[in-house]
């Protein structure tokens, strides 16, 4: 192998193959801009046969290698760009949040520790502490960014196992601890019940109403039950934004119930805390400045680049004491995001975060949430007009629900029809024993008819 060639993959001392980085970031942007994000009018997926690994023994140019991913990995995936995808809680990404995942690459700092990353550790601490109060959690607030709602929400149950019982962390397991939630809220709740080792037999899920919010007597009721059987309630979760009908549950309420059986109170608002930006929609999350702690992620209704979401408390101090970490291989140890997260070495996600507020601004952010509200409306009116369509329940936010009437074709059919047509890229969820057609619009040019 070519000395050069090698050399070729970083930018020399003396900066001799600067153009021809330049000429490849280019070759990226160019590739980007005009067959990823410019991709509206193209295919769900193109190509759905198997791609070869084919690692080679010799290293390939990055012309090649592009020219590869043109013709065999664009074709390959999903296509989120094209404003009739709907499906999940994905959507076409902010183009600065873009650019600046390519930046936090290049720049590389390791949100470990502050050493690593003095800057992204302070930007992610302000980010918390503004979101924190943003949600209404005050002045003590704080948090961590996360790879993803499943881990902030996995995150909330060990720092709330460990309020409950602190020996936990050291003497190990009281195994009669049991956590409360609704049915429909997500299942990271029963992977971090098996994760902090108490078991997911020990989350209870309480049942949910027509449109998938909790039923607070029901709930009250339960906690009585999980007493007289001898169990320790630690935690109840209230859900802003449901995963498969984005219902909100009566967060107030919910909080109150949590706050006299003496519980951690944790609202997992991964999708719906956006509404928060919204002066019009923020209602809708009242209440959610009683909880001790909230999963947000920006990934989905803020439409920054995945990965990036958050794990809020109220009180800095119960994460801190969540973990007890240390890290005896970093000189500074005054603030150490790898002491407060699952996670060690983890990327700079606080940067698109910063830009897309910035850029944007809270006006810009107020409009886009109203917008696709009004969005879902429209398709709502859409489904209501159909003959061959009926709402499932009520939408609470820009997700919408519908099944199929024509006795000719089942919810699954239609879904797929829609897609072999290029009309529409819609979920198939498991909705109360049924699989349902769900539509999240997040896609600022959304277009359905
Ligand atoms: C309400 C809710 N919470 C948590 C999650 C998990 O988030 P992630 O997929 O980022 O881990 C989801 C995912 O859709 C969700 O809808």
């Amino acid at each position: 192998m070519p000395k050069e060639f090698l050399e070729s993959q970083f930018i020399n001392i003396n900066g001799s193959n600067r153009e021809l980085m330049r000429q490849m970031g280019y070759a990226f942007v160019d590739l980007i801009t005009d067959e990823v994000l410019a991709n509206q009018t193209q295919d769900f997926v193109k190509d759905i046969s198997i791609l070869k690994l084919d690692i080679p023994q010799v290293g390939i140019n990055w012309q090649d290698l592009l020219l590869e991913v043109r013709s065999q990995v664009l074709p390959r995936s999903l296509n989120l760009n094209n404003p009739r995808y709907m499906g999940h809680m994905d959507s076409t990404p902010l183009a600065i949040t873009v650019w600046a995942d390519a930046l936090a690459s290049a720049i590389n700092n390791n949100m470990l520790s502050s050493e690593l990353a003095p800057l992204f550790t302070q930007l992610e601490a302000d980010l918390m502490l503004w979101f924190g109060q943003l949600f209404g959690l005050g002045d003590k607030s704080f948090g961590t960014l996360t790879s993803g709602g499943s881990l902030a929400n996995i995150t909330a149950l060990l720092v709330a196992r460990n309020y409950k019982i602190p020996s936990i962390k050291s003497k190990g397991l009281e195994n009669k601890l049991v956590a409360l939630i609704s049915d429909a809220a997500h299942t990271s709740f029963d992977k971090g019940m098996n994760v902090i080792g108490l078991g997911s037999k020990n989350l209870i899920r309480v049942e949910t109403n027509a449109l998938g919010q909790i039923k607070p007597e029901v709930l009250e009721a339960k906690i009585q039950e999980q007493l007289n059987l001898g169990k320790i309630p630690f935690f109840i979760g209230a859900i802003a934004g449901t995963t498969i009908t984005g219902a909100i549950d009566n967060i107030a309420a919910v909080g109150e119930i949590a706050k006299k059986y003496n519980c951690w109170f944790h609202v997992d608002a991964a999708y719906g805390g956006a509404a928060i930006l919204s002066p019009k929609w923020k209602y809708l999350l009242s209440g959610i400045e009683q909880a001790d702690s909230i999963t947000f992620n920006p990934q989905k209704w803020m439409w920054v680049a995945r990965t990036c979401a958050m794990f809020l408390v109220k009180d800095r101090q119960h994460l801190i004491n969540g973990f007890d970490n240390t890290l005896p291989y970093m000189a500074d140890n005054s603030l150490n995001f790898g002491n407060f997260t699952l996670q060690g070495t983890r990327r700079t996600d606080s940067l698109k975060l910063w830009l897309a507020l910035r850029s944007l601004g809270l006006d810009g952010y107020a409009q886009l949430v109203n917008d696709s509200m009004d969005k879902a409306q429209a398709l709502r009116v859409w489904v209501d007009n159909s003959v061959d369509l009926e709402l499932v329940c009520e939408p609470t936010i820009n997700i919408v629900c519908m099944r199929s009437l024509n006795p000719n074709l089942d919810n699954a059919t239609l879904r797929q029809k829609w897609i072999d047509q290029g009309k529409l890229w819609l979920s198939l969820p498991l909705w109360q024993g049924d699989r349902i057609i769900k539509a999240v619009v997040l896609h600022p040019f959304a277009q359905w008819s």
